[in-house]
């Protein structure tokens, strides 16, 4: 009965790791970009697809909340959407710009629209 108790101890502290990790995890933020190159690199790289009319639609760092950058980028999201556009950009690059999209999210601090 003793041995059972402690294993019951054992998974249930286990399980509470795992919930944690998972939280942690999920709460994730976008972090080590330098948000101002991201701005500039953002239009070099970015906009020609995301303006109004262009093929990707318009997109600014306003279309997603905080959650939502971390997990479109944490997910490769872009990639399954549009396949092989992000191929050029090289990946300092690419997180400074999710850097800047992140930093002024909708729900963040200081939202801000890039420009447009
Ligand atoms: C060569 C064109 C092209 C380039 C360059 C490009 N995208 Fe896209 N992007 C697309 C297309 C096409 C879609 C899919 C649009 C749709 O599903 O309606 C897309 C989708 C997206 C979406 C998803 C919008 C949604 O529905 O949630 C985001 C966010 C996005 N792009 C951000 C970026 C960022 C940030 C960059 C620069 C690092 C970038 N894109 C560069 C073409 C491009």
């Amino acid at each position: 009965m003793k041995s059972c108790l402690n294993s019951l101890k054992v998974s249930a502290l286990t399980l509470l790791i795992i919930g944690l990790v998972t939280i942690s995890v999920a709460h994730a933020a976008i972090e080590g970009g330098d948000a101002k190159k991201g701005k500039k690199l953002a239009k070099e790289k970015c906009k020609y697809c995301h303006v109004a009319g262009a093929e990707g639609g318009t997109i600014t760092p306003l279309s997603k909340t905080q959650r939502q950058w971390e997990r479109f980028y944490s997910k490769d999201k872009h990639n399954k959407k549009a396949p092989g556009t992000w191929d050029k950009i090289n990946p300092n690059e690419l997180t400074d710009i999710m850097q800047f999209m992140y930093d002024h999210a909708a729900d963040s601090p200081q939202p801000e629209t890039c420009g447009q």
